[in-house]
C-alpha cells in the first residue's frame, strides 16, 4: 500500500503506443465552468453571421453597467462620445472609426460583441478583461451612443414629450478632465507645445 506503481505526468512511458504517460483529453471534454452552451451569448453569432438582438432584456441597470464599463475599457481610445478621439489616440495610437458612421450604425449588435471578443485590426480583444454579460451591456450602450448623435423627433413616441432627463439609473458623467483637456476639445497636442521648462511644475 505504501509503495504503488504510478506514472509521473509528462514523463516518457512504454506502456502506451504514443509513449506518453499523460493521456490526451477525451474528445468533447468540457473544462469545469466552460460549458458555454448558449452559443449566441458567448459569440454574438448565429452560424457564421453576427446576430442583431440582445440575448437578455436591456434594463436601465444594464445600460448603466454598459456605460460604466464602456467608460473604463473603451473610452480611453474611442472617447466617451464614441467618436474615436480618446486620450490614447490623442497621444498617438491609431484612430478608430467613429461609431457614428453609416456603416457602424447599420452593423448588427452582435458585431460589437465580436469585436470586443476577438479584437479588430490594431485593437486588442477584451475577452479577458470584460466578461460576456458586460460585453453585451457595452454593446447595448454603444447603440445608445449612436442614437444620442443621430436621433430624430420620430424616435420619440408620438404625443410623448421629449425627455429632458436621462432615465433613472443612467448617469451623465462629466467629460474627462485630464490636465484641463476634455473630450469635447480633443485636438491632439501640437508637437511644439511642450513648455519651455520641460513640464516641471513651477515652485
Ligand atoms: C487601445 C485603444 C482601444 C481600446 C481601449 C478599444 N478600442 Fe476599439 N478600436 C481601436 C482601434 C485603433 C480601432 C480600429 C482598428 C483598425 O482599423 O485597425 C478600433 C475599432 C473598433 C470598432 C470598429 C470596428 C470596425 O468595423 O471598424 C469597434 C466596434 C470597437 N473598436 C469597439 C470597441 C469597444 C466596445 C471597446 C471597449 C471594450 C474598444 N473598442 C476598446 C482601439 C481601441
Amino acid at each position: 500500500m505504501q509503495n504503488q506503481p504510478y506514472y509521473r505526468p509528462l514523463r516518457e512511458n512504454d506502456f502506451y503506443a504514443d509513449k506518453r504517460s499523460a493521456r490526451p483529453i477525451i474528445q468533447g471534454t468540457v473544462a469545469r465552468g466552460h460549458l458555454d452552451a448558449d452559443t449566441y451569448f458567448y459569440t454574438g453569432k448565429i452560424g457564421s453571421n453576427d446576430g442583431d438582438y440582445m440575448p437578455f432584456p436591456v434594463t436601465a441597470e444594464v445600460m448603466a453597467r454598459g456605460q460604466q464599463r464602456f467608460n473604463i475599457y473603451c473610452a480611453p481610445c474611442h472617447s466617451e462620445l464614441g467618436d474615436g478621439n480618446g486620450m490614447i489616440v490623442q497621444r498617438g495610437f491609431k484612430h478608430p472609426p467613429s461609431y457614428n458612421t453609416e456603416r457602424l450604425r447599420k452593423a448588427p449588435i452582435g458585431y460589437f460583441f465580436d469585436v470586443m471578443t476577438n479584437g479588430f485590426g490594431a485593437m486588442p480583444d477584451y475577452a479577458e478583461q470584460v466578461p460576456p454579460q458586460d460585453r453585451w451591456a457595452i454593446a447595448a450602450y454603444i447603440r445608445a451612443l449612436q442614437l444620442s448623435q443621430h436621433a430624430s423627433e420620430s424616435d420619440v413616441a408620438s404625443g410623448e414629450p421629449i425627455a429632458k432627463q436621462p432615465p433613472p439609473g443612467v448617469m451623465v458623467s462629466p467629460p474627462f478632465d485630464t490636465q484641463g483637456a476634455t473630450t469635447a476639445v480633443s485636438a491632439p497636442p501640437k508637437p511644439n507645445s511642450a513648455p519651455a521648462n520641460g513640464g516641471e511644475a513651477k515652485p
